[in-house]
């Protein structure tokens, strides 16, 4: 596919095969992430893999949240769903650094955002669905704890990342958008 196709057609997915990327697949998808726009080259993130033996333990670290945030029966539920949902997660933490006068946070939030959506749009284009979640849970502080994060880090991301449940294509939007509404210009 051209970039520009899966630029103006890409979409998420919830529903996963079995097959997650092979260790060189993972490696050129995080690749991607390191090449976001970047002021200052701070680069402010850092990716945890979570495999599928690792899920388990992600289901863990959800329980604990949906627990500490007094999150209720359902969400529970939801994160047990989650857990075994795709058969790869990549976790982005933002790793924030407020004293960094000609960088504030938010632009170096936004770097680690980029950074989490060239992981996206990599992933797609080796042939794997994707989506983007958070939830209360990236809060939760064992999450956090086993993400690495120091009090000023924020998780950001969690992407699941799976082979198209039924078909060899993933999922694309069928249109691409229509611009109205979204543009001016000053000529
Ligand atoms: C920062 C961020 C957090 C998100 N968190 C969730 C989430 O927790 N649950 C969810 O269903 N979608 C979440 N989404 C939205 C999905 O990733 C997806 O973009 C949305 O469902 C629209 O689908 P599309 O990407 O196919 O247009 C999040 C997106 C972003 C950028």
């Amino acid at each position: 596919m051209q970039i520009i196709d899966l630029l103006h057609h890409r979409r998420s997915s919830k529903k996963f095969g079995d097959k997650a990327p092979t260790p060189e697949q993972l490696e050129k998808i995080l690749k991607a992430g390191l090449r976001a726009p970047d002021h200052g080259k701070l680069k402010p993130y850092h990716f945890v893999v979570i495999e599928k033996s690792g899920m388990p333990q992600l289901y863990e670290l959800f329980k604990a949240a949906v627990a500490e945030f007094d999150m209720g029966e359902e969400r529970l539920k939801k994160a047990e769903k989650l857990a075994n949902q795709a058969p790869m997660i990549i976790g982005v933490v933002a790793k924030l650094d407020h004293s960094i006068a000609k960088v504030p946070a938010w632009e170096q939030m936004i770097t680690a955002g980029c950074s989490s959506y060239a992981i996206q749009l990599a992933a797609n284009a080796l042939g794997f669905d994707t989506v983007w979640i958070t939830n209360k849970w990236v809060n939760g502080s064992a999450l956090r704890s086993a993400f690495g994060c120091q009090d000023q880090d924020k998780v950001i991301a969690l992407i699941m990342i799976g082979s198209p449940e039924t078909e060899e294509q993933i999922t694309l939007a069928p249109e691409s958008e229509s611009l109205d509404g979204f543009v001016s210009y000053i000529r």
